[in-house]
């Protein structure tokens, strides 16, 4: 596990460079949008979506280049989704990776912007002739991580998330909210390599398969940490999902319960990367990671 954070740290530290360079600078007549667009993306967060896309891509020779440009648009998704995901009318949280969340520091109009800048320099990244020359690819990256945050995908979930607040949900239409809300981007994590080295059918199939049991078991671990976690490690404050009457599998299937869904999904998820041996070795341990972790 040791080895693998030290990786994780790496390839974090490369994404940085990568974001910096992406971001624009906090110049001109609208700074003080950069200047959150910098700050809710910069400096912070574990980057384990970039990281997958890396890990994948891997599997069929990717230059890391390429596959750090689908990380970094990926991962600018991301710090939009929690830029959002803070504010006010939705979870009203006051602490983001161990800092006053974006509308805090700023305001909230500011936020609602940088999640709007963000989404668009996304898909800006992605079109870009750098981060692949076939624009076939290019296009299927586009519309891989479109669907997977729009409506169909993140922003459909975090619509039944709120929608379920105080509400009693059933087993699978809680599962739906999680695969739809953190699954959706985790997919695209794990699937975009796949696109990149233009993999088979199967493969693409398999790794999937490996995203949805590591997207599920990702956010079971989030409302585990939101129970029994240590704020202080996780940047962020805790105990908010009981106190806003969250739909998640913890509340659903209890502590021990949602621990042994864990050990399920982990199992499902090895003998979906059966077919890639050795080569998929970050692939495995990324899954212990995320489900033993303490932020
Ligand atoms: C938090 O995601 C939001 C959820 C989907 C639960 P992460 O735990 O990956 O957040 P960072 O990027 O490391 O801050
Ligand atoms: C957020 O889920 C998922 C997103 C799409 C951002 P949570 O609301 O559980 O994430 P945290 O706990 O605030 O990071
Ligand atoms: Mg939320
Ligand atoms: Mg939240
Ligand atoms: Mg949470």
């Amino acid at each position: 596990m040791a080895e693998l954070e030290r990786l994780l740290a790496t390839e974090a530290e490369a994404l940085e460079q990568l974001l910096v360079s992406l971001l624009p600078a906090e110049t001109g007549p609208a700074a003080k949008l950069h200047a959150a667009m910098r700050y809710a993306s910069l400096g912070g967060g574990k980057r384990l979506r970039p990281f997958l896309v890396g890990a994948g891509a891997r599997l069929f020779d990717v230059p890391p280049a390429r596959a750090r440009r689908v990380g970094a648009a990926l991962e600018l998704i991301h710090c939009y989704s929690l830029v959002h995901d803070d504010l006010p009318a939705m979870d009203d949280a006051a602490t983001r990776r161990g800092r006053p969340t974006c509308h805090r520091q700023f305001d909230e109009a500011t936020a609602i912007l940088v999640g709007d800048a963000l989404q668009s320099l996304a898909f800006e990244v992605l079109a870009d002739p750098a981060t692949h020359p076939d624009p076939e690819v290019r296009c299927s990256l586009v519309e891989g991580l479109a669907k997977a945050a729009g409506a169909a995908g993140m922003c459909g979930g975090q619509q039944l998330d709120l929608a379920a607040e105080g509400a009693s949900l059933q087993l699978d239409q809680i599962i739906l909210l999680q695969q739809l809300k953190t699954g959706a981007l985790f997919r695209f994590a794990c699937e975009s390599g796949a696109v990149l080295g233009q993999a088979d059918a199967a493969e693409r199939t398999a790794l999937r398969a490996f995203a949805d049991d590591l997207g599920l078991a990702f956010q079971i671990k989030d409302d585990l940490l939101d129970v029994a976690g240590d704020p202080a490690l996780a940047g962020k404050e805790l105990g908010q999902d009981q106190a806003a009457g969250k739909a998640t599998l913890v509340a659903a299937l209890g502590l021990d319960g949602a621990r042994q869904r864990l050990a399920e999904l982990r199992q499902s998820a090895l003998v979906s990367l059966e077919r890639f041996g050795p080569a998929a070795g970050p692939l495995r341990q990324i899954f212990d990671f995320v489900i033993t972790r303490a932020y």
